[in-house]
């Protein structure tokens, strides 16, 4: 085992609690005059830390993503709470773009179209390379932010190698991972090479404690440990299921920007012929690969094609919002999903009636109004580790919603019993749970809606976070050191 170098750095005021993700709670643009404009983000893990307060000794290791962010680095700009690591921007890519979103999420979400992808070649084994360099430098910042004994909690498919890494130069702390991805069955994980199949799952076995964000996608890792590696040895795996942030969003989506997005929005969806609102049929993504946008709209088209009475009387709002523009097949998806609401558009489209409202900026006070006015929310995606959206639109909608929901969310495990569920590959059903969600009684949504509110909010982010931790600092020591 490694020597202990790490402790010997870290000294008696180290950290006490560590995150550690590859985008992290803050991000910086260069102005025009030069001065740097810091932007703070949210999510689960930010709504954690605040959880355990200001004197907790909390760190959030991540990395500088943009050329702002390198620059703050540089300059000694951050923020109490945050190290962000310089990695350099080609090892970055390489690892980022390169690995976790070309190949890991790719496997995770079944994405590979298998007659001519993946390919491992000599190509591959330099980004794999970048991606060992980046997961060393997060694990060694980590061994020397890191107070004896402290817990480390390190997210995410961008960090499968730190734990192993991690407890390497420091076999002291409690080391947890935490994926918010589904993990892939075991077949599938097998297209990856041996060698890089041993060194994912060894890597996040080197953690004391694995979190997933349901049993399905805990099992699929089990699964593949079984078949690939020895087993899970002593670490444990633990299920949490990451809710909305009730409080927060109904707070947030009654301010007066969302009110002034939901003027705006009813513009844009207009008033039926008898001069009543037309019905809502609402989806908000990131224009993802796995987010399955594209089949949405075609069973949106079928649902048009079979049922002309509701012509002029629903709209279905779209918000695909850019994400991982450099990779080419994700632009080319956002094109795509482009062409199929406009030949939507063309085909439908009367004087006074847009059928397909789509927008791909991303406005999140907008996202909000569009969950406001939601009769429908579509939630269909190939598959997704949980989808926050399909918890949040019953939460936030004005008068309940039905939700048409996907077998392959990891919402799915909670929130199906009241959802429309659907097989994200078949547009004709997909179409039928449209006109069966716009159709369904008043009384019955809102019961629905009742009961999936609770069931989205059973586990708020503060509370999610404060599980994990829990958890890991109860583990008994168990590993020789
Ligand atoms: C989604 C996934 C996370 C992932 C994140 C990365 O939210 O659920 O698993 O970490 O995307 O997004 P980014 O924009 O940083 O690539």
């Amino acid at each position: 085992m490694a020597s202990t170098h790490g402790a010997a750095v870290q000294g008696a005021r180290g950290a006490q609690v560590l995150v550690a993700s590859n985008r992290g709670p803050v991000s910086y643009a260069v102005r025009e005059d030069g001065s740097l404009h810091a932007r703070r983000g949210g999510g689960g893990l930010v709504s954690g830390l605040s959880a355990i307060g200001p004197d907790a000794g909390a760190l959030w290791v991540c990395s500088a993503l943009s050329d702002g962010d390198r620059e703050a680095v540089r300059r000694g700009v951050g923020e109490s709470g945050v190290r962000m690591l310089d990695i350099p921007a080609d090892v970055h890519a390489d690892a980022y773009n390169g690995i976790a979103n070309s190949v890991l999420w790719f496997v995770h979400h079944l994405l590979y179209q298998t007659p001519l992808e993946p390919v491992f070649d000599a190509e591959f084994r330099r980004r794999w390379a970048s991606y060992e360099t980046y997961n060393r430098a997060f694990a060694q910042a980590l061994a020397e932010e890191a107070a004896d004994g402290a817990a480390v909690l390190v997210q995410d498919y961008h960090l499968c190698l730190v734990p192993g890494m991690l407890r390497e130069l420091r076999p002291d702390l409690r080391i947890g991972h935490f994926s918010h991805t589904p993990w892939a069955p075991v077949d599938y994980f097998g297209l990856l090479p041996g060698d890089i199949r041993a060194q994912l799952l060894n890597g996040m076995l080197g953690a004391d404690r694995l979190g997933f964000l349901t049993r399905r996608w805990a099992d699929a890792f089990t699964a593949c440990c079984t078949e690939f590696t020895a087993g899970l040895g002593s670490t444990e795996v633990g299920v949490h299921g990451l809710g909305a942030d009730g409080d927060f969003l109904r707070a947030r989506s009654h301010e007066p920007d969302v009110e002034e997005r939901m003027a705006g929005l009813r513009e844009e969806i207009g008033t039926a012929p008898d001069g009543s609102a037309r019905k809502a049929i609402v989806r908000v993504d990131r224009t993802e690969l796995s987010k399955n946008i594209a089949r949405g709209l075609l069973a949106y088209r079928q649902f048009l094609d079979d049922h002309p009475e509701w012509h002029e009387r629903v709209v279905h709002v779209a918000f695909a919002y850019p994400s991982r523009q450099d990779l080419a097949v994700y632009r080319e998806y956002t094109a795509e999903v482009q062409r199929v609401a406009a030949e939507i558009n063309e085909r439908y489209a009367t004087p006074g009636w847009t059928p397909v409202v789509l927008h791909v900026k991303d406005d999140f006070a907008r996202s909000l109004a569009a969950y406001r006015l939601a009769d429908v929310a579509l939630v269909n995606p190939i598959r997704d580790g949980m989808n926050l959206v399909a918890k949040e639109v019953p939460l936030v909608s004005d008068e309940g919603c039905a939700l048409v929901l996907s077998r392959e969310a990891g919402a799915y495990w909670e929130l199906g019993d009241d959802a429309i569920v659907v097989n994200p590959y078949d547009v004709l059903e997909t179409a039928r749970a449209l006109h069966e969600a716009l159709t369904m009684r008043p009384e019955e949504r809102a019961e629905r809606t009742k009961r999936l509110v609770a069931a989205a909010t059973a586990l708020p982010p503060a509370q999610w976070f404060l599980e994990q931790l829990q958890a890991l600092r109860e583990l008994q020591p168990n590993r020789p050191s």
